[in-house]
């Protein structure tokens, strides 16, 4: 990757009682170096593959962050992953496969972990699964952290942009199309 300009970025990781702060280099916007989609034992926090009995848990912080829940029980499984900490769920993320395309949805973070670099973390997990796959492009729609994805090298496109997989998906039928950006990330 060229890097056009570089940047310093201070990603907290987190722990309930204070934060321990560690610098990394952004180029372009995108976060380097990649995170992995396995586990991150430095800090306590643990990303994992959810199972089926995570299905509840993660309806319930996907709704508690005002995200639709709709149609997760489609694609519920592998595709999604959680972050804990000390057995607590703080976080979790999953990508649909639709077609030969990605979609990047229920991305959540508890409220009082937010900030740590834990969101971020979930995002690059779930980009590498989903190059993993043959993935070379992931959709996304948002209401509200349009430029946190944008972070990842997302862009905003325009909804007919969208490939038709992308159109079929619960979440592109249900996400208001006046409030919400349609971003696209290709690998
Ligand atoms: C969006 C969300 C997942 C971010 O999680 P997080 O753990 O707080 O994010 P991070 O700590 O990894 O943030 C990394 C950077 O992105 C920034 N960021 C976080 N949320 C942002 C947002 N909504 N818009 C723009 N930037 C944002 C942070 O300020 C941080 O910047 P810094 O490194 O310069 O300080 C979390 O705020 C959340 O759960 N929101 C509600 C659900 C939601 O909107 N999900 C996205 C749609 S699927």
């Amino acid at each position: 990757m060229t890097a056009i300009g570089s940047c310093a970025l201070q990603l907290n990781w987190g722990n309930s009682t204070g934060n321990i702060r560690r610098k990394i280099t952004v180029s372009r916007g995108r976060y380097s170096p990649k995170g992995s989609m396995g586990h991150h034992p430095v800090d306590g926090i643990v990303i994992r593959p959810c199972v089926a009995v995570d299905l509840e848990s993660v309806t319930g912080m996907v709704t508690r962050a005002q995200l639709s829940a709709g149609g997760l029980a489609d694609q519920f499984g592998e595709r999604y992953v959680v972050a804990e900490f000390s057995g607590q769920m703080i976080g979790c993320a999953g990508v649909e496969i639709r077609g030969v395309h990605g979609l990047l949805r229920s991305v959540a973070v508890t409220p009082d972990r937010r900030g740590a670099g834990i969101g971020a973390r979930l995002v690059r997990d779930r980009l590498d699964w989903a190059r993993s796959q043959g993935i070379s492009t992931v959709y996304l729609l948002t209401e509200t952290a349009a430029g946190f994805f944008r972070r990842f090298g997302f862009e905003t496109i325009t909804r007919n942009e969208a490939p038709q997989d992308i159109q079929d998906s619960h979440e592109y039928a249900v996400v208001c199309p006046s409030s919400a950006e349609l971003m696209r990330l290709r690998f």
